[in-house]
């Protein structure tokens, strides 16, 4: 079987590195792209890790960076991805399971070491894969000793490192910001008698990026990263980062046309525009990319962004400078049919820059699961269009899989978020990796994991699905292999197909040497397709299909989607 599937690089596409190249430049510069679009196109299909859930080495029910060494062929030859993305490692109280950082430059003890740090990076670029890692330069924990020294006395030279403010004259909150988590986004000090500032939860303080010394020890953080070869940074809510500098009050919310992000409660009834996304935020990033510039080989860094007026987010797009690219999250909340699809698909198109290049995504550790959102046969269509759309496609560890969303039951929920707020919790989409029909389910040598295992797991898993030529985790295989051999599927021309019948989505990707057409059928009905276009099926989510001959007209199954050679 791995040989069937196997990745194909030396029979016709090349590898993702290959835009590193000299002809992978030329190639760009000849498509139009810019330097960012182009590193972005080095890093290929990103995999993103939640390291609590991967792989445990140590038996304590968590995952940790051997666990991630040890499965690292799975993700290059059995899978067939190009980049690792490994969420937060750091030191951490795990107040938000490692996005509170209590130390930027070090690997907290239940993950392992800077040694296993070092050789997952080796062991990743023997095989060829690229190591992305989150930077989280929003907010430290609270027990970071920056925050420590910072909160000790109004005078200490780390005081302004953080966002102080003193309370209203009437000794009210220092304006109206909330946080994320639910409630204000000020918290009151006692012992030093002012409010801190905290976009998240209480114990995760926004350090003050106005501060040159804050900017110069989180530039060496990233440094110190850099020098121990990672090839890039996911970058953790990169638009908070700079504030309004008078801090004044946000103004209420204007009534949504359409949701674009889950509700967040009371936080959705102001309009964000005082409290992140400062246009100063911009001179963050272009002396970030200035860094990472300054280092040998292709180094990237994605913003997570969540800002739903394009033209804004469009602006985090760098072209030689700033950012490679923001992350889409626009599918993520989409209405999943053609036409609302179709219209994701048309604004991000007018929107990224045309020496841009899009990405998208399904799916991460915040969301629930692309399974539990739309259903197991959907998510095959979904499959589908994430890897065969005109950019990067982020995939988040088990959706290859079909893993579902978990209902976590009050007592176990273990987020903070979930706690602080019910129903927010995000423990249903962070549940281990399902390696085998076995207790542990393979990850696990513990008598429990540290979140439950997904029901079915005895055939939602890695060793049952290699054995079934129908599942999602063949269909993702055959997917990644196919675009990896096809340079049409990866960088061709995209153009949409207009007369596809209502609830079918359908569009064209033209290279070179080859040209597809993707027509994708959303209804849980079966529909007829005149296409005006005949060719030969090189995939489909239902692969009795595969190889068959498709004329003018055809039909699709309900939830059936195929890519089609043209001829
Ligand atoms: C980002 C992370 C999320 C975290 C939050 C605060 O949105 O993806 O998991 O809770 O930032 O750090």
């Amino acid at each position: 079987m791995t040989g069937q599937y196997s990745r194909m690089t030396e029979s016709g596409g090349r590898p993702a590195r290959w835009w590193s190249s000299e002809a992978g430049q030329q190639e760009a510069r000849r498509l139009g792209l810019a330097e960012s679009a182009r590193v972005a196109l080095s890093m290929g299909v990103i995999y993103q890790i939640y390291p609590r859930s991967f792989q445990d080495s140590t038996g304590n029910g968590v995952g940790d960076l051997p666990g991630i060494t040890s499965r690292l062929d799975y993700l290059s030859d059995t899978l067939g991805i190009d980049t690792v993305w490994v969420s937060p490692f750091y030191p951490s109280p795990m107040a938000d399971f490692g996005y509170d950082v209590s130390d930027y430059c070090d690997v907290d003890p239940l993950f392992g070491t800077l040694a296993d740090f070092d050789r997952l990076v080796a062991e990743c670029h023997e095989r060829g894969l690229r190591v992305v890692i989150d930077w989280v330069p929003n907010h430290t924990s609270n027990q970071h000793r920056w925050f420590l020294a910072s909160r000790s006395s109004r005078d200490d030279p780390k005081r302004d490192w953080y966002v102080w403010a003193d309370a209203r004259v009437d000794g009210g909150l220092p304006n109206n910001w909330l946080s994320g988590f639910g409630g204000p986004a000020w918290e009151w000090d006692e012992a030093t008698g002012q409010y801190y500032l905290h976009s998240f939860l209480a114990s995760q303080p926004d350090l003050n990026w106005r501060n040159p010394e804050v900017r110069a020890a989180m530039t060496d953080t990233l440094r110190f990263w850099l020098d121990r070869g990672v090839d890039g940074f996911r970058i953790d809510v990169a638009h908070f980062i700079m504030k309004d500098p008078e801090m004044r009050d946000n103004p209420p919310a204007a009534p949504l046309d359409e949701r674009m992000f889950k509700s967040l409660g009371e936080y959705d009834s102001q309009e964000h525009v005082n409290d992140k996304g400062h246009p100063d935020v911009h001179g963050v990033f272009r002396d970030l990319r200035a860094l990472l510039d300054s280092y040998p080989g292709d180094r990237f860094a994605v913003g997570e962004i969540h800002i739903f007026d394009w033209a804004e987010w469009a602006a985090y797009y760098g072209e030689g400078d700033e950012l490679h690219m923001p992350f889409n999250f626009s599918l993520v909340w989409a209405p999943w049919h053609a036409a609302g699809i179709r219209e994701r698909i048309d604004a991000l198109d007018r929107a990224v820059p045309p020496w841009g290049w899009p990405n998208h995504v399904l799916g991460n550790h915040d969301e629930a699961r692309i399974v539990g959102r739309i259903g197991s046969d959907a998510a095959r269509v979904a499959a589908l269009l994430l890897l065969t759309l005109r950019g990067t496609p982020t995939l988040y560890y088990g959706d290859e899989l079909g893993m579902p969303q978990v209902e976590v039951p009050p007592e176990m929920v273990q987020d903070p978020w979930g706690i602080q707020v019910p129903g927010q919790g995000r423990d249903g989409c962070r549940t281990p990796m399902q390696w085998a029909p076995e207790p542990g389910v393979g990850f696990t040598t513990a008598q429990r994991a540290w979140l439950p295992f997904t029901p079915a797991a005895d055939r939602i898993n890695v060793a049952a699905e290699l054995a079934d030529p129908g599942s999602m985790l063949n269909l993702y295989r055959r997917l990644l292999a196919l675009r990896t051999a096809e340079p049409a599927l990866e960088r061709g021309d995209y153009t949409e197909i207009p007369h596809a019948p209502d609830g079918v989505f359908a569009y064209t990707r033209r290279g070179e040497d080859a040209a597809f057409a993707i027509v994708l059928n959303f209804t849980s009905e079966p529909q007829v397709v005149d296409l005006g276009m005949t060719g030969t099926v090189a995939l489909s989510t239902h692969p009795d299909r595969d190889g068959t001959e498709i004329g003018d007209t055809f039909g699709l199954r309900p939830n059936e989607g195929v890519i089609i050679r043209l001829r």
